[in-house]
């Protein structure tokens, strides 16, 4: 029934290019990448300081207990599987080690506009900031940033792409990370409360320990603190990137809550016609992989495109079409596994209720293969499983199917798709973690 919705037109990469050999032993994503993951952790808190501890203290309660952190290491990864290839890479070198010319770790954290307008008033920082028991007088104009250096013309070289380092991040790259992180977390703030969520990652969701309201306001400031750090990269595309992210979360929460059930037959289909009930499932499927992909891929994709954009590659680069295919590939395998897991009983021992998806009223890929096999799902569908039984009954269909070793093959399907896209890449490590990263993501337990 599942046709590959997709397919690629054949791009090809550039020849020559210098790579580093590909690793004796595949590298593990995750300690590859423990130490950076780390300090990226610590200093994502100080995006979060405020003046209110109250805030500081919800803001930062999802960062305690981190997430698997999948989306910043596939950004710290195409940063060093691409840095060195894109055309204005030596701008972009440039920018992260000239003082002044913005790309360093520090001057991410300088303000854009005067620190005394950006900033509400802190006596911590009292020459910084502004009392509100005075009125506002007119400071002096005097420059708050150094003066832009000015690059030195670059002679025209010839030579082949070249990637730069095995190692090598730029600031702005590790910063695009934390970035990517804090959105995440935010729309988790926000999803908890949409969802009544009791539980996450095994302790008390952010709603249960502070309630909606704080919740909902800590996503927000989350929200605007990454909103601040986007527009210090300095890279309006970024920016254009990350921003419809943004707008593609909301998008899929909303088709999420109407998705599949609007496309359940109607009370006025024939009953057994096969055709319609066929029409039906294809639509039902085309809303749900359209909704996975705005939850949960695009973040991936256009995150892992931003990383590259980051590094100097520019509109006509390949490496940017690669990390967004890649992304987009790996968040659809990852949702769908995810899709499987809430099936299984013992996820609910990992602080997620076996079968969540299902109490939600929410329709998801295991259920609509089960409605291939058992057209009598239909009906739990279209009543969002709300009638007496409804969910045991629509676990009884997944369970008498072949919908979770069907939904497991469209997952590894997506992600074998991942890792062709990287083929063009040059060899690296990061190149051979990228593709681990798509193998794990299959047999994720949790
Ligand atoms: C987890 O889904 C939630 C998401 C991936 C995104 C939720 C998006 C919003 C609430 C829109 C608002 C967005 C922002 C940025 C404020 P899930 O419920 O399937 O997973 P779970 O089991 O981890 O809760
Ligand atoms: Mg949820």
């Amino acid at each position: 029934m599942q046709r590959w919705p997709f397919c690629f037109a054949r791009i090809r990469a550039p020849h020559n290019i210098r790579t580093f050999s590909a690793p004796a032993t595949r590298p593990d994503p995750f300690s590859l990448l423990a130490p950076q993951l780390g300090e990226l952790r610590q200093s994502l808190l100080s995006l979060l300081q405020s003046g209110h501890p109250r805030l500081s203290e919800i803001t930062r309660y999802y960062f305690l207990h981190p997430s698997k952190q999948i989306r910043p290491i596939i950004i710290l990864l195409f940063a060093r599987a691409t840095n060195g290839l894109g055309r204005q890479w030596d701008q972009k070198l440039w920018e992260a080690q000239r003082e002044g010319a913005g790309g360093r770790a520090e001057e991410l954290d300088w303000p854009l506009t005067r620190p005394d307008v950006l900033n509400d008033w802190n006596p911590s920082m009292p020459t910084n900031t502004a009392p509100f028991n005075t009125a506002f007088t007119l400071r002096p104009l005097t420059p708050h940033r150094p003066p832009v250096p000015k690059r030195p013309p670059t002679q025209n070289t010839t030579s082949s792409p070249a990637l730069y380092s095995p190692t090598y991040i730029l600031p702005t790259q590790t910063r695009l990370a934390q970035i990517v992180e804090m959105m995440h977390t935010a729309s988790l703030l926000h999803d908890d409360v949409i969802d009544e969520s009791a539980l996450r990652r095994g302790s008390p969701s952010a709603p249960a320990a502070f309630g909606n309201k704080l919740s909902i306001l800590g996503g927000n400031f989350v929200l605007g603190r990454a909103s601040g750090a986007l527009s210090r990269l300095g890279d309006p595309e970024v920016t254009d990137l990350i921003a419809s992210v943004l707008s593609n979360l909301v998008e899929g929460e909303i088709l999420q809550t109407k998705a599949v059930e609007t496309s359940v037959e109607k009370e006025t289909d024939v009953e057994g016609d096969h055709k319609v009930h066929v029409t039906r499932i294809q639509d039902a499927w085309n809303i749900y992989l359209q909704k996975t992909y705005l939850k949960t891929a695009s973040l991936m994709a256009k995150g892992a495109r931003a990383a590259v954009t980051l590094g100097g590659c520019k509109e006509g680069d390949i490496w940017r079409e690669i990390a967004y295919a890649y992304g987009r590939n790996l968040g659809i395998a990852f949702q769908l596994v995810d899709d499987i897991l809430d099936y299984d009983s013992a996820s609910a021992t990992l602080g997620k209720p076996g079968g969540a998806d299902l109490q939600l009223g929410l329709t998801t890929g295991p259920a609509l293969y089960a409605w291939e096999e058992h057209p009598d799902m239909g009906a739990l569908i279209r009543r969002k499983y709300e009638g007496p039984g409804d969910v045991e009954k629509a676990r009884d269909f997944v369970a008498r199917s072949s919908a979770l070793q069907r939904t497991r093959e469209l997952a590894q399907k997506y992600a074998d798709k991942a890792k062709e896209v990287l083929q063009q890449l040059p060899e690296s490590e990061a190149k051979s973690a990228l593709e681990v990263l798509a193998e794990r993501v299959i047999r994720r337990k949790s």
